[in-house]
């Protein structure tokens, strides 16, 4: 059964443990939060803040998704705020191995992440490295966007390559993931899902919008 993770850049900001809370009693499997520099992507989101703030509502284990420039800058501000899994972007480093080496060294998971006009290749050197691959199904930087099915190729490719390679690294979607998008995804071969508008966006809220997530893959 695939992993569900709310990314937080959708949740009521001014009530942010709440909404944490929620969703972890809905039976999250952790929480990501959403890292934006400004730079790499054109949107400010939070910095290591809102790592420590997660940290503070919930026992769940919590991925920093890192849309900056220079993750090997700032990577031990997330570690210090309680991050458990950092997902830095294959396209601003060419060789990402130090960094997957050092955040294993203090003990914490290492993903790579493509944008939709990255191809596999990028990422194909690593995929023995890292714990997971992020597949983005939208341009990063803002929630709420379009899922962008062409970029489904890309994890069926990715799921071809880790069985081919008896490689148990996590083949993680993001970007327009909702009940219907779902299941695409995990058809093409995705094992984690992260979902911010379809889940704190919901009409009855963000335990709804969760279990309503889960039972479109069948959860
Ligand atoms: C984009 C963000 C979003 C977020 C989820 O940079 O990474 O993909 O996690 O947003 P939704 O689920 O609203 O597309």
């Amino acid at each position: 059964m695939a992993l569900i993770v709310p990314s937080i850049l959708s949740a009521d900001f001014t009530r942010l443990g709440e909404q944490v809370k929620a969703v972890a009693d809905a039976g999250a499997d952790r929480i990501q939060v959403d890292v934006m520099d400004g730079h790499f992507v054109p949107n400010i989101s939070i910095g290591a803040l809102g790592v420590e703030a997660v940290r503070r509502s919930t026992t769940l284990p919590i991925e920093a998704h890192l849309m900056i420039t220079d993750p090997t800058r700032y990577v031990d501000d997330f570690l210090r705020a309680g991050a458990n899994l950092i997902i830095f972007h294959s396209e601003v480093l060419d060789d990402p191995r130090a960094l997957i080496g050092y955040l294993h060294q203090q003990g914490v998971k290492a993903g790579l992440a493509i944008s939709p006009e990255t191809d596999v290749a990028r990422v194909e050197p690593f995929i023995d490295a890292a714990d997971l691959i992020l597949v983005m199904t939208v341009h990063p930087g803002f929630g709420g966007q379009e899922f962008m099915a062409e970029c489904l190729p890309k994890v069926s490719r990715l799921r071809a390559l880790l069985t081919e390679r008896h490689l148990q690294t996590d083949i993680e979607v993001d970007g327009g993931i909702h009940a219907g998008t779902a299941a695409q995804a995990v058809a093409a071969g995705a094992n984690v899902l992260v979902a911010g508008s379809s889940i704190y966006g919901h009409a009855q809220g963000a335990a709804a919008g969760l279990r309503e997530l889960r039972a479109g893959i069948g959860g």
